[in-house]
């Protein structure tokens, strides 16, 4: 399967909490292409954050797709919720529950994208039995929970080796990557293989009147289509 044209998804993890639909606007208008929503439970990741009534209220403020990532354990119980707010895409944790395949059909059964995400200790192996159930895989570049953090650099080979897969399998599914993406570790991650870049702090950084010029260059003229 050829990679696809690459895809920025802004994480609201570093909007304006206290302005998100605003953000979400802003974020629209700036030129995302998916808005990335990471949801944590405080308890499989340590950090607590948005809800499906937030989704469900952001909704209104952007017809782009949302990205659902979900920390949460366990997964099941919630996947309705956040499907019903709005979700688009909804990926979760393979750790976040004991039978990856019936969350990944649960996911499906409710009309939306499925996504697996690995941690970076996370291996391919845990996922790859399914990997053609699946329409997106979330490669982590930094161990979940906050922003700002310093990107893995051993997650690039993860990178290559899932793209391998998923052109031999020959399906069309989305290979993206969170954590620590800004204008260098962007780069790398496209040459991997990557074709949908998560990044907070490089889309937030110097405020809204800066979102448009740091979607840009994330994407870079270049960067299109893979070497
Ligand atoms: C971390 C989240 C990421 C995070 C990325 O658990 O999944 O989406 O917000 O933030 P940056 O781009 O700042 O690393
Ligand atoms: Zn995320």
């Amino acid at each position: 399967m050829p990679q696809q044209a690459v895809r920025i998804a802004p994480s609201i993890l570093s909007a304006d909490f206290a302005a998100l639909g605003r953000e979400v606007q802003a974020l629209t208008k700036a030129g995302a292409d998916w808005i990335h929503v990471d949801v944590m439970d405080g308890h499989f990741v340590p950090n607590l954050t948005i809800g499906p009534m937030v989704v469900k209220a952001l909704r209104r403020h952007s017809a782009l797709p949302f990205d659902i990532h979900l920390m949460i354990t366990p997964v099941d119980p919630l996947v309705p919720a956040y499907a019903e707010a709005g979700a688009d895409v909804i990926s979760f944790h393979p750790e976040a529950g004991p039978h990856v395949h019936r969350t990944i059909q649960l996911i499906k059964s409710l009309g939306k994208k499925a996504g697996a995400v690995l941690n970076p200790a996370t291996p391919i192996a845990a996922i790859e039995p399914v990997l053609g159930d699946l329409d997106l895989v979330l490669v982590m570049s930094v161990n979940p929970g906050f922003g700002g953090q310093a990107f893995i650099e051993s997650q690039l080979a993860k990178i290559a080796s899932l793209r391998k897969a998923i052109d031999t399998l020959g399906r069309p599914i989305d290979l993206e990557v969170d954590g620590g993406v800004n204008l260098d570790t962007a780069d790398r991650c496209l040459q991997a293989g990557a074709d949908v870049l998560v990044a907070g702090t490089a889309v937030f950084h110097g405020g809204p009147d800066e979102y448009a010029a740091n979607i840009k260059a994330l994407r870079g003229p270049m960067r299109h289509t893979r070497p």
